[in-house]
């Protein structure tokens, strides 16, 4: 299908349309095909996976933010297995809070589906105010929007510095497999790599996708909260000197390689969040920088080890699960430096719980 494509467009296709293809194609990407994707058995791991204590705290954020409104609608962008979903209304009904409707936008129809049975099994009670979503109205309403390793699931567009000039990376058939030729691009994301200063022959990516979508959040929302999480960096970090091939990364059973023209719509592909490039996009689209911070400091901040006390483990095993849990969300070595929490919020006036511990907006 993608060679089809490319042979169409004239012998080279531009590096976010082969990855929207082989990430989303219908019944062919990577996350619009049946296959197992989270979990031990599958090929990453995420943190509303790990247990129940991630969207604990992500659910005092989201309470907190349905509170300033006075009520308003849960949107869960990309829901996964439903374990964030089925969190959070579990924590928001202990704690009297729950959303008017809870809203998931999922593109992949298995992951729908495996969605609707997992809020079934554990929340079968908060069941009937939950939807799926194929499109976004125009008015959002007030409501809290939440996205969990989203972002670095949108298409990228990848460039290198060539001779002091950017070009975009483009896709071209190489004998069964593609290659790569390095061509022009619209005129304003090749301005913006060369507003980076960057050496010649360094390489990275562009997000105008994930850019694009917070404007569209920003556009919509009344008043509420856009809450996202995901790994990335500030833009000096991100396009650091060092850094020169960028972060796109591609996984498949718990491996993780560079190579995105491998098992093309088996394995998935990410690439970092450029979180000032997020913020810009909804500061710009009339959102206010309310939080940014690590994954630790926030959910420390949202009160993880009260809620880890909160629980009792029942036996040996269990407890050293329950410890294993909050490790691996908070330690630097393992999700609690390289994950970020971003809080962009409109016509909310009080701080948001989650973001009061290590405030780390000018770093953007
Ligand atoms: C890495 S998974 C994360 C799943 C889940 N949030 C979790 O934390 O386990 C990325 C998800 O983002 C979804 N996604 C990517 N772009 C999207 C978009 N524009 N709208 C809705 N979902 C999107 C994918 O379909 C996939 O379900």
């Amino acid at each position: 299908m993608i060679r089809a494509e490319i042979e169409a467009k004239g012998g080279a296709m531009e590096f976010s349309r082969f990855m929207e293809l082989a990430l989303y194609a219908p019944g062919l990407g990577y996350y619009t095909a049946g296959q197992q994707k989270f979990g031990e058995q599958g090929d990453f791991v995420t943190a509303p996976e790990l247990g129940g204590l991630f969207a604990a705290c992500v659910a005092r954020c989201c309470h907190d933010g349905l509170a300033q409104c006075g009520g308003g609608d849960i949107w869960e962008f990309g829901a996964g297995t439903g374990a964030l979903a089925a969190g959070l209304l579990r924590e928001l009904g202990r704690r009297d809070g729950l959303p008017r409707r809870y809203r998931i936008m999922e593109l992949s129809p298995e992951l729908r589906a495996r969605q609707r049975r997992r809020l079934e099994r554990a929340v079968p009670e908060y069941v009937d105010r939950v939807s799926w979503e194929d499109a976004l109205p125009g008015d959002l309403g007030d409501a809290v929007i939440v996205a969990n390793e989203v972002l670095d699931a949108m298409p990228v567009m990848r460039f290198c510095v060539d001779d002091g000039s950017p070009r975009l990376v483009h896709v071209v058939p190489r004998g069964s497999s593609f290659g790569e030729s390095l061509q022009q691009g619209p005129a304003n994301q090749l301005a913006a790599v060369a507003g980076l200063g960057l050496a010649k022959g360094y390489c990275s990516e562009l997000h105008p996708a994930a850019a694009a979508w917070v404007a569209s959040l920003a556009e919509r929302l009344r008043r509420g909260l856009l809450l996202i999480v995901d790994y990335g960096y500030p833009e000096r970090e991100y396009y650091h000197p060092q850094r020169t091939q960028g972060t796109l990364m591609c996984h498949y059973r718990h491996r993780a390689h560079v190579d995105p023209y491998r098992l093309v719509g088996l394995q998935d592909i990410t690439a970092h969040v450029n979180f000032s490039a997020i913020a810009r996009s909804g500061v710009d689209a009339g959102l206010k920088l309310t939080g940014y911070t690590s994954q630790a400091a926030f959910l420390i901040a949202a009160g993880l080890l009260d809620l880890a006390a909160r629980e009792e483990p029942a036996g040996e095993a269990a407890r050293l699960a329950l410890t294993r849990q909050v490790q691996r969300l908070t330690s630097p070595a393992e999700m609690g430096e390289s994950f970020k929490a971003m809080a962009l919020s409109k016509d909310l006036q009080r701080p948001l719980t989650g973001f009061g511990l290590f405030d780390q907006r000018r770093r953007l």
